[in-house]
């Protein structure tokens, strides 16, 4: 397959875009021409600073826009971001950037994935979740495409999962508090586990993508630290951290009652909630939780370790990682990020910085 140089990424500036753009530019391999709405955020200005990074303003909801970027490229990250726009607009975008990638020359074109859950369920409604079914179901429909147009246009899934940063952020649906001195993670989970990924390793799995485009075209590399319980996870974070921390399965109706005044608005901030295609912030995580509590989501872990083999391979693993990243920097350790005066002060979400706010 052709290498592509310059790779046109949508969702550039967000949780994932950010790391995904940095392991392509670090070390001047790939150019990036990054899709945002304000190239003066905070955000772009940092992924500025990383060089190689060039920026095409305006919104993935405009065709001329995608037209514009793919023209520019011979690669592309494609994350539309589901959370702006609902499910179904969601759909419609994402299927519309493989077209227009396709039409204006583009050669390998990454989606970023979720899991298709209400299929991985067997079409069961309790594991409807909008924001992983929308992209799941594009995602098979691009590789059905790429049957046919693979050799014009290379097409990979990046398949990921919750990022385990939030675990440790604000405003996250895993969000801890500190009760009595002790960090508490409330999440209706039961026994089940998150199949949570490091953002740190989402730079390096894009980048094998792009890296290995022959083995890569058609693939669906669905990825993940490993199977996270959450009372495993709290019992990690006392060993690295020395802080007493406990995890409390909760049920759905006590894990929504804190956010009962906007749960039954849009998932999505732009989608209609006269829409009846339209879910709920309840509907959606519900679905959410439900996947991992009864354990719907698998990985292939020893593809993992064969693609990556220095991976973050556990919670554990990536507490210490960040613990000592604190040690070397100077910067905040874990139990001091989730303190409750700096726990919002840095979201790993930009949409959180933005309070969930911006144009479609
Ligand atoms: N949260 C998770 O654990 C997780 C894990 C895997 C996948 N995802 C999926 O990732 C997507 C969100 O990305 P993220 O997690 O990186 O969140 P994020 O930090 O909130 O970032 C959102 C990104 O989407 C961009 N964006 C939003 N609306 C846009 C528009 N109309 N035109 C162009 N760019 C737009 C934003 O760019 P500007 O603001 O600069 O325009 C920003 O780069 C969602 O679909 C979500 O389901 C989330």
């Amino acid at each position: 397959m052709p290498t592509v140089s310059r790779i046109f990424v949508i969702g550039a500036t967000g949780a994932q875009g950010a790391h995904v753009v940095r392991g392509l530019v670090e070390d001047g391999r790939y150019e990036v021409l990054a899709l945002t709405r304000d190239a003066e955020s905070m955000r772009a200005r940092e992924l500025a600073a990383l060089g190689n990074v060039s920026f095409l303003q305006g919104t993935f909801a405009d065709e001329a826009m995608l037209r514009e970027g793919m023209r520019a490229c011979d690669g592309a990250f494609v994350n539309i971001d589901g959370f702006n726009t609902g499910e179904k607009t969601e759909i419609y975008w994402a299927m519309r950037a493989y077209e227009i990638a396709l039409e204006e020359g583009v050669r390998f074109f990454v989606y970023g994935n979720l899991d298709y859950t209400l299929k991985k369920s067997g079409y069961r409604s309790q594991f409807r979740t909008g924001h992983y079914d929308g992209k799941g179901r594009v995602g098979e429909w691009i590789l059905q495409q790429n049957g046919s147009n693979g050799d014009r246009m290379g097409a990979a899934l990046f398949t990921s999962g919750p990022y385990i940063e939030m675990a440790f952020s604000g405003q996250t649906p895993m969000t801890p508090r500190i009760e009595d001195g002790v960090v508490t993670w409330r999440v209706p989970l039961g026994d089940g586990a998150v199949v949570h990924v490091a953002l740190e390793d989402c730079a390096y799995y894009v980048r094998w993508l792009f890296d290995h485009q022959e083995r890569a075209n058609g693939m669906d590399l669905e990825v993940a630290i490993e199977h996270v319980r959450y009372a495993d996870l709290a019992a990690a974070f006392e060993r690295v951290t020395g802080y007493p921390a406990r995890y409390v399965d909760t049920d759905l109706d006590s894990y929504f009652a804190p956010i009962n005044a906007v749960a039954d608005r849009p998932a999505g901030y732009n989608a209609d909630p006269n829409d009846k295609s339209t879910m709920s912030f309840r509907d959606n995580f519900s679905g959410f939780w439900n996947q991992w509590k009864y354990g719907i989501i698998t990985r292939d872990y020893g593809l993992l370790d064969e693609i990556h083999p220095k991976r973050i391979r556990s919670a554990e693993d990536w507490l210490r990682r960040e613990e000592r990243r604190a040690q070397e920097t100077g910067g905040p350790t874990l139990w001091e990020r989730i303190q409750p005066d700096a726990i919002n002060r840095r979201p790993v979400l930009k949409m959180s910085e933005d309070g969930r706010r911006g144009a479609l």
